[in-house]
């Protein structure tokens, strides 16, 4: 029965179990696991072989170039890419649905095409009417971009296979189904499936596949988790529906860096780029208001600055409220319990609120320090001063670490006006940058350099 029946899957991490169970062993996702039918092709496919033909080796001294990277001309999308797209590489494009990806892949393709690159777009989702709107509302309906809509993934294989693109999109995984595999389109059978005939197309044609992946939270619907693992690039495309900005980053890239990030603004006539996101995430900080703090991070390989804002009120509730958005609330937990413990600042009967302004996500622990920062000025209803930025991660102890790339920090700083930093003891820089630097060896000196004659 083990070895005939059907296996079960996690759809959050892809994991095969042999038994269903509420919650997975490998991700510990709960109620995750679902079952599938044997696939007939693939990786768990049985096929009764004798004794495999021997391979040829190799070292690891380069032969060949590297391969040429075509740029988009956009230059957020290009810096996410690693530098630009690669070909025989498959990218998978996730988000929540209604975030913008058809639109940003549109204008991809509309600028790869452009570019010179020969680009197939192909949609599951919406009709070609549908999409011709959208082109004509981005202004490029006269982009050498050809178009097609389906979801059986053997006429599209066919197609790709006969038309040679550079660059296919498809959108989206979810929709693309396989005859071979006995399961509905958007089941973990068929999304792994689909996006491995996909990769595979690229690699043997040197084309590169775009793929976008709808990410939902319930487990019905196979998230593009198991698709993450067949790619060489996952980027996610995040946003607030509420803002308009849009974050594009990268959390998996075998040709660049990975956790760089690209700023668009979505408009009326699609998304445009942001060149200065640290002017944008601080555009809505008019004055000094207590709990605030503007941090200046790292994300990726450029300095960005954010406001993280606090709001401490007595609570009501037996357990008080701790809520995080934009930042980990697990952080959040161990700042609070390092107020307390090391600086005798309880937050206790407090409700907590730690926002980061604009829909920023910061996964950084040196925000650890603009996070206290904003927390003791909402508590004491006193501002930092509108001058200073603040970074450094805090340690169990409550003394501060030194974190990286201080100098681009704080140089990102200095050109968006500001003078004066708060950071760990042997933090590099300053004075070169113009900015007077107050260098902290534990929170507990925080609040002198806050609030006091500094
Ligand atoms: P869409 O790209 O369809 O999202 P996804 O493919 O991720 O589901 O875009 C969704 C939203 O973007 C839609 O609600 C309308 C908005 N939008 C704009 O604001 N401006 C535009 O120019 C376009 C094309 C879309
Ligand atoms: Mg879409």
């Amino acid at each position: 029965m083990a070895q005939t029946g059907a296996s079960f899957t996690c759809t959050a991490c892809g994991a095969v179990h042999r038994k269903w169970a509420g919650r997975c062993d490998a991700c510990g996702a709960w109620n995750s696991i679902v079952e599938e039918a044997p696939l007939s092709t693939g990786p768990g496919a049985r096929v009764p072989r004798s004794r495999g033909r021997r391979m040829a080796l190799s070292g690891l001294a380069a032969e060949e170039a590297p391969p040429p990277r075509t740029r988009s001309g956009i230059g957020e999308l290009d810096r996410v890419l690693g530098g630009g797209l690669v070909p025989a590489s498959a990218v998978l494009v996730g988000g929540d649905p209604g975030i913008g990806k058809s639109t940003l892949l549109l204008q991809a393709a509309a600028a790869f095409a452009r570019a010179g690159l020969s680009a197939i777009y192909i949609s599951g989702e919406e009709a070609s009417a549908q999409i011709r709107m959208r082109a004509q509302r981005l202004g490029l309906a006269g982009e050498p971009v050809r178009l097609g809509t389906e979801t059986g993934l053997r006429d599209i294989l066919t197609t790709l296979d006969a038309e040679r693109p550079d660059l296919a999109v498809i959108d989206s995984i979810q929709t693309m189904w396989l005859d071979s595999v006995e399961s509905a389109p958007g089941s973990v059978a068929q999304v792994r499936a689909a996006a491995q005939e996909l990769v595979g197309f690229a690699k043997k044609r040197g084309a590169a596949v775009i793929l976008v992946g709808h990410v939902t939270k319930e487990g019905q619907i196979a998230g593009p988790r198991v698709v993450e693992h067949m790619v060489d690039c996952v980027l996610y495309f995040e946003g607030e529906r509420g803002h308009q900005f849009r974050i594009l980053r990268s959390v998996k890239n075998r040709f660049g860096p990975a956790g760089e990030i690209g700023v668009f603004e979505m408009t009326g006539s699609g998304l445009s780029e942001v060149a200065n996101p640290s002017a944008l995430f601080l555009a809505e900080r008019d004055r000094p208001a207590p709990g605030s703090a503007v941090f200046a991070g790292i994300e990726g390989t450029r300095p960005v600055l954010t406001e993280i804002q606090a709001l401490v009120v007595p609570s009501s509730l037996g357990t008080p409220r701790r809520s995080a958005v934009g930042v980990d609330s697990a952080r959040l937990s161990t700042v609070l319990a390092v107020l307390e413990a090391r600086c005798g600042i309880p937050f206790a009967g407090q409700d907590v609120f730690v926002n980061v302004a604009g829909g920023m996500r910061i996964g950084e622990p040196a925000a650890d320090l603009a996070m206290a920062a904003a927390l003791l000025s909402a508590r004491e209803g006193l501002a930092v001063p509108a001058d200073t930025v603040i970074f450094g991660e805090i340690s169990l102890s409550g003394a501060l670490r030194p974190v990286s790339q201080t100098e681009n920090r704080l140089k990102e700083a200095q050109k968006l006006g500001f003078s004066r930093a708060i950071a760990p003891m042997r933090s590099k820089g300053g004075a070169e940058q113009g900015m007077r630097v107050c260098h902290i060896p534990d929170l507990a000196a925080l609040t002198g350099v806050l609030f006091g004659a500094g």
